[in-house]
């Protein structure tokens, strides 16, 4: 297994570009921006998972659609594709991560705790319903061990 920083997601293959209309309607329109970035997890050719981060202001990054393939779940990939994207925020200059769960959705609340995420009041000035908030800093105290690891 392979992570890999894409520049252009709907190139890595017609089963992903598929994918990621009907699981979450993302098109080449509003998840191509300079501003995104795309890590894939490779098993040789295909694609298993993938996380995707955003700029969302000077200071921060916002860590958005995150999906491992069922057959690949629950092997830590989640937490391999948070912790590339804090190294990426780190790479940018920005100083915080942000990111958001639904309440029910513990594999990823767990998998936030587990980087040391802190659930936090929503920066919209119309929160989502079902929704949690989650932000920590870029440089936390368990950095520098995970640039060896990941
Ligand atoms: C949420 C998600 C990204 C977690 O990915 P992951 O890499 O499997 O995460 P983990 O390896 O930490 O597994 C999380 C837990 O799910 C369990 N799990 C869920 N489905 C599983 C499956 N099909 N096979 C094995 N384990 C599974 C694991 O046992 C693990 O629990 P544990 O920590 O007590 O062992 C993944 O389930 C997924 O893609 N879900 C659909 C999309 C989604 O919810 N995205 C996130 C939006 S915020």
């Amino acid at each position: 297994m392979e992570i890999k920083q894409v520049k252009d997601i709907f190139a890595v293959d017609k089963s992903l570009t598929k994918h990621l209309w009907e699981y979450w309607q993302i098109t080449q329109d509003n998840w191509l921006s300079p501003q995104s970035y795309w890590f894939v997890a490779f098993d040789g050719d295909d694609w298993i998972a993938y996380g995707a981060a955003r700029v969302h202001d000077i200071s921060k990054i916002y860590l958005g659609p995150t999906y491992v393939k069922e057959d690949y779940r629950g092997q830590g990939l989640q937490v391999k594709l948070i912790k590339r994207r804090i190294r990426l925020a780190k790479r940018l200059g920005h100083t915080r991560v942000i990111s958001s769960t639904f309440t029910n959705n513990f594999p990823s609340i767990n998998n936030l705790i587990e980087c040391r995420f802190k659930m936090v009041k929503t920066w919209l000035s119309e929160p989502e319903p079902h929704t949690l908030y989650w932000e920590r800093p870029v440089i936390g105290p368990s950095f520098f061990n995970w640039e060896k690891t990941v």
